[in-house]
């Protein structure tokens, strides 16, 4: 993972160039663009992706049929322990947003690519704050590196801690996705046995989130069980 990383000025979305490409680049590519004028999030939302920031997709083309949730929690633990070397201690909100003081530092994006209906590609989109300005208006729910700890990073540098970890991670747990499972839901918020309020076609409702699932939640509402793969937890 991340033998080979292109590295370009700007582009509309890290994501979209590798599903245009997807073909012709090997297993492990990464793709960084130093901004993004249509960077996109989970949800078709958009996502903003200034100078300063850093913003990669991956590559995975696995012999294995491992799923794409085993390559997001990947993702979503590698830069958690990136940012633990630089001794930030960030934590995940369901299902894989990098949370520090109850704001968003980082967010993940999972996109499948299929030929003819079979899956052929994975790819993975990670955006992280690291110098860039957050917008006034988004100053409640964003938050930088730098507004962490004060100090500029080299992107490239971050980059390659995270690439690092990932092509370990892989190694480690392909043949074992329940321990990335595992170690997924240990940096994760939110706990089982918590009440959670969350909203769910767009409406707030609240529950005993009883059991965290591989892809999904188990949520006790008014007294039935519930499983539950999308919507979007409000605390933090
Ligand atoms: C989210 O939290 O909703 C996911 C955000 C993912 C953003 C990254 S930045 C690099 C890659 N390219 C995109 O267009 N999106 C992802």
């Amino acid at each position: 993972i991340g033998e080979k990383i292109i590295w370009t000025a700007i582009l509309p979305s890290t994501n979209d160039f590798l599903k245009e490409n997807w073909r012709t680049l090997s297993h492990g590519t990464a793709v960084v663009a130093e901004m993004q004028t249509n960077g996109r999030g989970r949800y078709n939302r958009n996502w903003l992706s200034p100078q300063g920031g850093l913003w990669f997709s991956i590559l995975f083309k696995p012999r294995k049929s491992l799923r794409p949730a085993f390559f997001t929690k990947v993702c979503s633990l590698s830069v958690i322990k990136a940012l633990q070397a630089l001794k930030v201690e960030a934590r995940i909100k369901w299902p894989n947003d990098i949370y520090i003081n109850g704001k968003k530092l980082a967010g993940i994006l999972t996109e499948s690519v299929f030929d003819e209906n079979i899956p052929k590609a994975i790819i993975t989109g990670i955006g992280i704050n690291v110098n860039n300005n957050i917008p006034q208006e988004l100053s409640n729910k964003a938050i930088s590196l730098y507004q962490i700890t004060g100090q500029i990073y080299d992107p490239k540098i971050i980059l390659k801690m995270i690439l690092r970890q990932i092509d370990g991670m892989i190694r480690r747990y392909s043949k074992k996705p329940e321990i990335a499972t595992r170690l997924w839901k240990k940096y994760m918020i939110q706990k089982e046995g918590q009440v959670i309020s969350f909203i769910k076609s767009n409406i707030i409702q609240s529950g005993k989130l009883l059991k965290i699932l591989e892809e999904s939640l188990l949520i006790e509402i008014d007294g039935k069980k519930i499983e539950i793969s999308s919507l979007e937890i409000l605390d933090v």
